[in-house]
């Protein structure tokens, strides 16, 4: 193993029982509707892969980009799209998905954003969570695990573009080594 990483901190089946959990939630929460899936790229791709197949329901699935941190670990505090959506929301039942939610600044921006195109309703949905570090209230319905003020990669999360592949997510404890 890479000596970058220090340990394990969510492992395959943590995930898999996280997707389960929520997918169910949301396949209850929204049961009789069709909902949009919005995955926020890149790092949510793995998340949503997972998550859409436990939900239970007729669901359309897109994808947006934001850049909101640079090849750091650290927050610019600057969220730019990059990449929209190709398709109207007004009207629809929206999920925003994310990997993982720090300061809250993209998703707070990004939910601003989207409403002013009329959804019917939005809600996110993050794989992790760090509360210690967040700038920005907002309202998250559908957490995954919660961890601590460590900087991590892997099921979708990097470290300068890479480590995404990792099937589960890794603590880095030695910066120098990445
Ligand atoms: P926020 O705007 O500070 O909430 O940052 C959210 C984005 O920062 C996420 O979508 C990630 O791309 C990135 N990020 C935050 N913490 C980590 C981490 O520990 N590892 C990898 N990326 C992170
Ligand atoms: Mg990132």
């Amino acid at each position: 193993m890479n000596q970058a990483f220090s340990e394990v901190l969510v492992n395959r089946a943590e995930l898999q029982a996280m997707c389960q959990r929520l997918g169910q939630q949301i396949t209850k929460d929204y049961a009789g509707r069709e909902i949009l899936i919005i995955g926020v790229l890149r790092g949510a791709f793995m998340f949503l892969a997972d998550l859409v197949r436990e939900i239970q329901l007729d669901c359309k699935i897109d994808f947006i980009a934001v850049s909101s941190y640079g090849d750091s670990t650290t927050s610019s505090g600057v969220v730019r799209i990059v990449k929209d959506i190709n398709q109207s929301i007004e009207g629809k039942d929206v999920i925003l998905v994310e990997d993982i939610i720090d300061t809250g600044l993209t998703l707070k921006k990004l939910t601003e954003l989207l409403k002013t195109r009329n959804p019917r309703s939005i809600e996110l949905c993050t794989a992790l969570d760090k509360p210690s570090r967040r700038k920005v209230e907002i309202d998250v319905k559908y957490k995954g695990i919660e961890i601590p003020d460590q900087f991590v990669v892997g099921y979708g999360l990097d470290y300068a573009e890479r480590y995404r592949n990792l099937p589960e997510v890794m603590v880095v404890a030695n910066e120098e080594a990445l």
